[in-house]
Order: structure tokens, then C-alpha cells, then sequence
């Protein structure tokens, strides 16, 4: 599936160079966004340049299904929105066995915050928040909702993320599956719901 239609999403039409880190892939992911942002945000609005100097988001989730994903764009980074379906919040805590850290013990205070540390890793099952680059070298990873056998992975497949260069797999929690390059699960971000609709990535109670 792709990204919702919602305002603030990358990806959307608008200025090229909003969505120039979606060019990078592999390799230098996290380096490349980096270097690739510093001469667009001379030419951002003041409101603008903070926010990609750093400053939270506040993203409208209103608008995202039940089986999609929205990408915004915080510190320079994508980070993921997905709305799981109740199925898939269900489906969870069955994965445990073949993942190599599902209840996110590993570096908690760098990739899970205290209220994320659960079967979901989220503060709503239904909503998943997690920036999109992969622990091992930063590739950004591809969408594989559907599950099932497909290329490059397994036929009891049950629906997650792929990274495409080296063959990571994360589950819909951002959980890495055992025994892949990547060393730890998908990092979720500082966040909080300011509402039932609107969400702060990059800021939360405790800060
Ligand atoms: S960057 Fe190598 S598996 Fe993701």
C-alpha cells in the first residue's frame, strides 16, 4: 500500500525539494540526508527552518486508514505513521519467537521510549510511529504489507518492512526478525497525541 493522501506528507506534490532525501536509499542513508538538506533549508521559510533544524511536527492523523502508512519528515528523517488494522495489532505478539528483540530490551533509552515498550511499541496499538532507517547502514525500508510468500521473503511472510540492500526484515511493530544484518529494532521517536487526531513527533511528556 502507499502513503495516505494527507497534507504533510512527503511524498505529496509540492516544492522538489521537500522530498529530496527520498532519493536517498542505501549506503550513506543518514550522512546523505545530512548533507543533502543543509542547502535547502537556506531557502525554507523561518517556521520552515526550524523545523528542519529540529523542531517538532504536528501532523494531521485524521486521514489515515486502517492499513496504511504516512511519511513525515522530522530532523531531516522520515518518520513512519501506520495505521495497523485490528488484525494486525492481533497478530503481534504471535512473531515474538522470530524476532530478535520483541519486547525491545536492547538500548531502550535510544530506540524505545518507556511509553513504546510494549508488544506494539506504540502508545495507540492501532498507530505505529517509527523513523523509517534501518540499524544497520541506513537504508531506508520498502513497504510489505501484504502477507504471504513474495520475493525475498519467507512464504509465512506475515507482513512488515524489507530492506532491500542487505535483507533486513522488521515486523509492523518496527521488531527486526532474527538472525539479519540490522542490530536492533526500528527507533521510535519522541512523540505524544495532542489529540485524538493530531500528533507530535519529536516531543513528549517527559520532555
Ligand atoms: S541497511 Fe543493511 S539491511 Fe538495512
Amino acid at each position: 500500500m502507499s502513503d495516505a493522501a494527507v497534507p504533510n506528507a512527503i511524498g505529496q506534490a509540492g516544492d522538489p525539494s521537500r522530498r529530496t532525501w527520498i532519493a536517498i536509499t542505501c549506503g550513506a542513508g543518514v550522512l546523505g540526508g545530512v548533507a543533502v538538506a543543509v542547502p535547502f533549508v537556506s531557502t525554507l521559510e523561518p517556521s520552515e527552518r526550524a523545523r528542519a533544524a529540529g523542531a517538532p511536527v504536528q501532523v494531521d492523523i485524521s486521514g489515515i486508514k486502517a492499513g496504511e502508512k504516512l511519511t513525515v519528515e522530522w530532523r531531516g528523517k522520515p518518520v513512519w505513521i501506520m495505521r495497523r488494522t485490528p488484525e494486525q495489532v492481533a497478530a503481534l505478539p504471535k512473531l515474538d519467537a522470530e524476532l530478535a528483540d520483541p519486547k525491545s530490551e536492547r538500548h531502550p533509552d535510544e530506540f524505545t521510549p518507556p511509553y513504546a515498550r510494549n508488544e506494539g511499541r506504540s502508545i495507540k496499538p492501532e498507530f505505529l510511529v517509527v523513523v523509517g532507517i534501518c540499524t544497520h547502514l541506513g537504508c531506508s525500508p520498502s513497504d510489505r504489507f501484504a502477507p504471504g510468500a513474495q520475493p525475498s521473503l519467507p512464504d509465512d511472510w506475515q507482513g512488515g518492512f524489507l530492506c532491500p540492500c542487505h535483507g533486513s526484515t522488521f515486523d509492523l511493530a518496527g521488531r527486526v526478525y532474527k538472525n539479519k544484518p540490522a542490530p536492533d529494532n526500528l527507533p521510535v521517536p519522541p512523540h505524544m497525541y495532542l489529540s485524538d487526531t493530531t500528533l507530535l513527533i519529536g516531543e513528549d511528556k517527559k520532555a
